[in-house]
């Protein structure tokens, strides 16, 4: 059911409380996401992105249940990747002429996704539409964090729609920052910046700045995945410029992979000497395995430095650790510094491939790493613990 969230808006979007990965398995979403579709009625109505293929029908249906479907006069898709275009399928069937307005991107992705020859009508930077009462006003936002993304300002309202930008995995009945635990909200939206758009962190920068300088009054941002900010909106924007800035906190995260705890036990040594030359440092140890990978990530996201450890096996790291460092290299983290450990039987090569990896990866390397021969004994720990010590003091 439709929700109204100003005198001309309602938010007729899904929230999906089951919904436990999104992008296939890439990104994990434990608290769940909605799929945001806002319905503006003016003078003319228009409908701002759908809904994810599986709840295509219930979308249309609900839409239905909220106005005649011959009274939209336009579709607004400004992203087209299916969590918000898959319901045009089943919406267009019963609205074919009804013009869509897209970036150009947009068009050539909704034709390469449903094969449809449907009323386009592109739009860029500063083009406007008006409603009525009301006007909407394009911004093109590309790669942000796919080709086609724009936004959409709604005057008269000071609503910025922002489809992905400044959203969070986060399914939640209210539907305002006002309404919830906002501690839960911000570390999915870190999350969701992290894993979503860091590697565009550049081009957030200069967009947001952009669209500062426009000196827009603004009363809400409406994206297209969780809550809606309402309250002092600028609070997400501020916290974007933060994260796009090689954004660190003082956190050093140890992530491991161990086949019989003697890794596992190296970096509990190593931690212990971090924390003994500096314990004002956040020090945090997971599991590349037990943990949730996203998550760890994020943790990295938020650390000034990281150690990556994994036995040698069949001559390399593990498949968990190869995994991990592929989406370290692909999320372009800044100004961040590492190094490499794990344990070994023979070859003992991880050590030396990890470092590569984080080379190649953009992170600074903070010496050649800590290898240890089967099970580390006491004196081998203290190596470790002693490796920590030097590992924090020369960063
Ligand atoms: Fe929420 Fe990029 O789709």
């Amino acid at each position: 059911m439709g929700k109204k969230i100003s005198n001309k808006v309602t938010w007729v979007g899904k929230i999906d409380w089951e919904l436990k990965t999104f992008h296939g398995d890439e990104l994990s979403t434990h608290k769940g996401s909605s799929y945001n579709s806002y319905l503006i009625r003016d003078k003319k109505n228009a409908l701002i992105d759908t809904s994810w293929i599986p709840y295509d029908k219930e979308f249309v249906q609900h839409l239905k249940q909220e106005i005649d479907l011959s009274q939209i006069d336009y579709v607004i898709m400004q992203h087209n990747e299916c969590d918000h275009s898959g319901a045009l399928v089943e919406l267009m069937r019963e609205i074919p002429n009804v013009p869509i307005y897209c970036t150009k991107k947009g068009e050539t992705i909704i034709r390469g996704h449903y094969h449809k020859d449907w009323n386009f009508v592109n739009v860029k930077t500063g083009d406007t539409l008006n409603l009525g009462e009301t006007t909407l006003t394009f911004v093109e936002a590309t790669m942000l964090h796919w080709p086609d993304t724009m936004f959409t300002y709604m005057s008269g309202e000071n609503i910025l729609f922002s489809n992905d930008g400044f959203g969070q995995h986060y399914a939640s009945e209210s539907l305002f920052n006002t309404e919830v635990d906002l501690s839960e909200v911000y570390t999915e939206a870190m999350k969701y910046y992290c894993n979503i758009l860091n590697p565009f962190s550049n081009l957030v920068t200069k967009k947001i700045n952009e669209i500062l300088a426009m000196n827009l009054p603004l009363a809400m941002i409406c994206p297209s995945h969780g809550i809606i900010w309402k309250d002092n909106p600028t609070q997400i924007v501020e916290k974007y410029l933060q994260w796009a800035n090689a954004y660190s906190e003082n956190q050093i995260t140890l992530v491991y992979d161990t086949m019989w705890q003697s890794t596992r036990l190296m970096a509990q040594a190593i931690a212990k000497g971090i924390q003994e030359v500096d314990n004002t440092v956040t020090v945090k140890i997971m599991s590349i395995v037990k943990d949730d990978k996203n998550d760890v990530l994020t943790e990295i996201f938020k650390s000034k430095a990281f150690l990556i450890g994994s036995p040698t096996i069949n001559n390399g790291y593990s498949f968990a650790i190869g995994g991990l460092l592929e989406m370290i290299k692909g999320l372009k983290f800044k100004n961040k510094k590492a190094s490499a450990f794990g344990s070994y039987g023979w070859s003992g090569d991880a050590v030396k491939q990890m470092t590569e990896k984080l080379q190649e990866a953009g992170i600074g390397i903070v010496n050649d790493g800590i290898r240890q021969l089967w099970v580390p004994d006491t004196k081998m720990l203290e190596e470790c613990t002693e490796y920590g010590r030097e590992f924090i003091k020369t960063l």
